[in-house]
C-alpha cells in the first residue's frame, strides 16, 4: 500500500488535475515505471497508453501523426527508454537513438502541443567519484554508454524544451516484472547461490513511490511553466549487498548471499561506485518526504 501521506497528496493532485480534465499521454506504459503510474489510485481514465509499436519515440513522423490525431494532449509522461545497460554497452547507436534522439523528438512534440513533458533520467549520469550525495548542481560525467545517452537526452530537454521536468532516479524496484528485487527472490527460491557486490552504493527506489511522488507534484509542475531537473528516489543509501540482504530477510529466505567486489563480477558496463542522489530540492519545493528504501522494500513485499 502507498503511505497515507503520499495517498493524501495524490488525491489532492488528482482533484486539481481533473478540474481541467487533463488528457495524459503515458509513453512506456508497459515498463516498470509506466505500470506503476497506471496502478496509482484514481489515475485518470482519460489516459492514452500507446504501445511501443503504436508510438515509437525514435520516429519523429510517428509522433507528428500521433499529435495530429490527439491534439488535446496536455501532459506527456515519458517512461520510455532503452534501459538494458549491459547490452547497450556494445550498441551505442541504439542507446543514442532511444535515449537522446527519443528525448529530442519528445521535446519537439511537447513544444508543438504546448504540453509539459515529464521525463526520467538516471544516477548513471555521474561517475561515482563523489563521497556525499549528488545534487542537481553537480557536474555529470557518465562512465557507461547508457549513462552517456541518458545524459545527452537530458541536455536535449534542458536546452530546447519550453515546459519540462526531468526526474533523475535510481535502482528501480517493484513487485512487477524483472528487477533486482524480483530476481533475488526468484533465485533464493530456486536455491541458487547469490554473489552480490558491496562496493556500489546507491538509492534503491520503489517504482510505485516514484510514480506517486511525481503525481503528487503534478499540479505545481503544470502551473510552473519552467524546465527543471530534480533528483527523486527513496531515502537512505545501500549497497546492492545491503539491499539483497534486506530483501532476503524480509521475505524469510534463509539464504546468505556472498559479499563480493565489483571486480569479481564481470559486467560489460562499468557502474558508478557511489551514486546516491540528494533529494532535498524536491522535498523542499513539494513538501514531500520520500519513504526510506527499507520501508519501500517492506511495502513492495507486502503487496
Ligand atoms: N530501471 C531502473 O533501475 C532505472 C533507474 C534509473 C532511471 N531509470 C529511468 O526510468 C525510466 C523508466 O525505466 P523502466 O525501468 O520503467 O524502463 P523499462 O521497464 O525498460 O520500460 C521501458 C518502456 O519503454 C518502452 N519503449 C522502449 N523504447 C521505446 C520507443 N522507442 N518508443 C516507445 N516506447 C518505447 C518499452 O516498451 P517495449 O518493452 O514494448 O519496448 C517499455 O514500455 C527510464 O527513463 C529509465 O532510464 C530507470
Amino acid at each position: 500500500m502507498l503511505s497515507r501521506k503520499y495517498q493524501a497528496i495524490t488525491n489532492k493532485g488528482f482533484r486539481q488535475m481533473t478540474g481541467s480534465s487533463p488528457q495524459i499521454l503515458l509513453i512506456g506504459a508497459s515498463g516498470q515505471l509506466g505500470r506503476a503510474f497506471l496502478d496509482l489510485p484514481d489515475f485518470p481514465s482519460t489516459i492514452l497508453t500507446p504501445t511501443h509499436g503504436e508510438l515509437d519515440i525514435t520516429r519523429s513522423e510517428n509522433l507528428d501523426k500521433y499529435g495530429k490525431e490527439n491534439p488535446n494532449i496536455d501532459l506527456i509522461i515519458n517512461c520510455a527508454a532503452a534501459t538494458d545497460v549491459e547490452n547497450l554497452e556494445s550498441d551505442p547507436t541504439r542507446a543514442d537513438l532511444y535515449n537522446r534522439v527519443g528525448a529530442k523528438n519528445l521535446v519537439e512534440f511537447s513544444n508543438r502541443l504546448k504540453a509539459p513533458l515529464i521525463h526520467f533520467s538516471t544516477d548513471y549520469v555521474f561517475d561515482g567519484t563523489k563521497q556525499t550525495p549528488y545534487t542537481e548542481n553537480d557536474a555529470t560525467n557518465p562512465i557507461n554508454i547508457y549513462g552517456k545517452s541518458k545524459c545527452a537526452g537530458e541536455e536535449e530537454i534542458l536546452n530546447h524544451a519550453e515546459h519540462a521536468v526531468i526526474f533523475r532516479t535510481s535502482w528501480l524496484i517493484s513487485h512487477r516484472g524483472e528487477n533486482f528485487l524480483t530476481k533475488i527472490i526468484k533465485k533464493a527460491r530456486s536455491g541458487e547461490a547469490l554473489r552480490i557486490v558491496t562496493d556500489q552504493i546507491g538509492c534503491p527506489t520503489s517504482a510505485d513511490d516514484l510514480a506517486c511522488m511525481v503525481w503528487a507534484a503534478m499540479p505545481e509542475i503544470k502551473e510552473n511553466k519552467t524546465v527543471t531537473l530534480y533528483h527523486l528516489c527513496n531515502r537512505g543509501q545501500a549497497s546492492w549487498y545491503d539491499l539483497a540482504k534486506f530483501i532476503l530477510e524480509k521475505s524469510s529466505q534463509r539464504i546468505e548471499p556472498e559479499a563480493i567486489q565489483s571486480n569479481q563480477f564481470k559486467t560489460a558496463a562499468t557502474r558508478p561506485a557511489y551514486a546516491v542522489l540528494d533529494t532535498e530540492k524536491f522535498q523542499k519545493e513539494f513538501s514531500v518526504l520520500p519513504k526510506t528504501w527499507k520501508d519501500a522494500v517492506t511495502d513492495i513485499l507486502n503487496k
